[in-house]
């Protein structure tokens, strides 16, 4: 089953959307495979925005992801990845569309709401840097699967 690395970011969580946010990626049909409530530590945050260190944004971003507490999530369902960055929209909530995360419930790129992995491979080293393998519950069955994947 496909993984994916989700951070409900400090603004969502002090503005009172952390289950609003969990809700909608339940409703989407993904399953919780991870979860932990936790203040990242800049050494993490900037592992985890590694990739971003050459941009004008890297500093900004460092310290928005430490300024108050997260929850970190691993979800899992088919095509994970590319569904909960659906779910979650555009980078810039300017841009998302209407029913998504960003376009619903955010403004402005700084103040984005959540972090989703954009592909398989990074979201594996993601759930690798933020979950120890005996805190996640990987590929338990919900009764509500058959209905929500299709196994032929
Ligand atoms: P994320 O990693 O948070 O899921 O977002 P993303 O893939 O849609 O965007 P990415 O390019 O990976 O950027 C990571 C985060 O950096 C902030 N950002 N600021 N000021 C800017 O131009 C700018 N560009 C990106 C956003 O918080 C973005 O989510
Ligand atoms: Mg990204």
């Amino acid at each position: 089953m496909e993984r994916t690395f989700i951070i409900i970011k400090p603004d969502a969580v002090q503005r009172g959307l952390t289950g609003e946010i969990i809700r909608r990626f339940e409703q989407r049909g993904l399953r919780i495979a991870g979860l932990k409530f936790m203040q990242v530590e800049r050494v993490l945050a900037e592992a985890h925005y590694a990739v971003h260190k050459e941009r004008p944004f890297y500093k900004s971003l460092v310290e928005y992801i430490i300024s108050g507490p997260v929850v970190a999530m691993v979800l899992e369902g088919t095509n994970a990845v590319a569904a909960a960055r659906n779910t979650i929209g555009a980078t810039n909530p300017a841009d998302a569309t209407a029913g998504s995360i960003r376009g619903d419930l955010g403004l402005e790129i700084g103040r984005n709401l959540v972090h989703g992995s954009d592909s398989v491979e990074n979201g594996e080293k993601e759930i690798a840097l933020w979950f120890k393998p005996q805190e996640l519950v990987s590929s338990w069955e919900r009764s509500t699967d058959p209905w929500i994947f299709e196994r032929r």
